[in-house]
């Protein structure tokens, strides 16, 4: 495939939509910061199963990050991910600078609550009000049938998906599940900032929740579960912001007398760098046993 068109302003996004409006086979949105992964691929093979035209958004946003964090530094390369995105049907690369996104005197923040609370807002809690306040433009300027979102983030998911509830907006929201590396470790952009060696012991974060999954779902008190993963992970040197069992729909406590889904999410950093990851937790229940009656909380 033959690299796509690049636009910079919201009016050439506008003007290249409007005949593809009228065409009737709908547009996707794919938002990404670019430094382009087989996890972003994914996405925008999802979003062309979706939709007939396919806008792949590439921009870093600075609200999303704290002044200690890696703005600066996160990894930026338009000519690698357009290279990257010859591969997959995309129709328009959407990639603005800050001053298109945020001119002079911007000062409209966009913030959620009920998802975004607790998790990544404990450690990072400028962070939500960043995402929501950046996806809302871009849902607003390319006004999308259906977005594309990972399954990687999945507090950022519910987020979107309650951002787009309670304002109105008409757009679908779909997710895909993570797309991990043969060793279980959830594909990333921040995992270039891990050695290789770390990188191998990064895949501990997936096998001692996939673990204590396993153990909860068939049974096993949830906490001591919990409590074994978070030793597994210690012990090679992750320090863990947190590990939590989690409503998968709502984020907020789980409760193991309620016949709901439920999700076990992580954030630990191993030699500095910050990972995140999360998986479904299958209730015995469901598959034709009993759950523990243990409630977590
Ligand atoms: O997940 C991301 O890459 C970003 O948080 C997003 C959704 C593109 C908003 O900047």
């Amino acid at each position: 495939m033959s690299p796509p068109v690049v636009v910079s302003t919201v009016s050439e996004l506008r003007a290249r939509l409007r005949p593809w409006r009228s065409g009737g086979g709908g547009i996707a949105l794919v938002p990404t910061m670019g430094a382009l992964h087989e996890g972003h691929l994914s996405l925008v093979r999802k979003a062309a199963e979706e939709a007939e035209k396919v806008v792949v958004s590439i921009f870093v946003n600075p609200t999303q990050f704290a002044p200690h964090e890696d703005l600066a530094t996160y990894p930026r390369d338009l000519a690698s991910d357009l290279r990257k995105l010859e591969g997959v049907p995309v129709d328009l690369v959407f990639a603005p600078d800050p001053a298109e996104m945020y001119p002079e005197g911007a000062s409209t923040v966009v913030t959620v609550g009920g998802p975004a609370n607790g998790l990544e807002s404990d450690a990072r809690p400028h962070f939500f009000a960043g995402v929501a306040t950046v996806v809302a433009k871009l849902l607003i300027q390319c006004a999308p049938d259906v977005a594309v979102f990972g399954e990687k983030d999945f507090q950022q998911a519910a987020v979107v998906r309650r951002l787009v509830r309670d304002l109105c907006l008409p757009v679908r929201i779909e997710t895909l599940a993570t797309v991990r590396e043969p060793s279980g470790l959830a594909l990333s952009s921040r995992n270039a900032y891990l050695s290789a060696a770390d990188r191998d012991t990064a895949a501990t974060l997936h096998k001692a929740m996939t673990a204590a999954a396993g153990s909860i779902s068939a049974g096993g008190n949830p906490e001591a579960a919990l409590a074994v993963a978070r030793r597994q992970m210690e012990s090679v040197g992750f320090t863990i912001d947190y590990l939590e069992l989690r409503d998968a729909e709502t984020l907020g406590a789980y409760d193991p007398s309620l016949d709901r889904p439920a999700r076990l999410l992580a954030a630990a950093r191993l030699s500095g760098v910050r990972l995140i990851d999360n998986i479904p937790v299958i209730k015995a229940s469901n598959r034709g046993g009993t759950m523990a009656a243990a409630r977590y909380t």
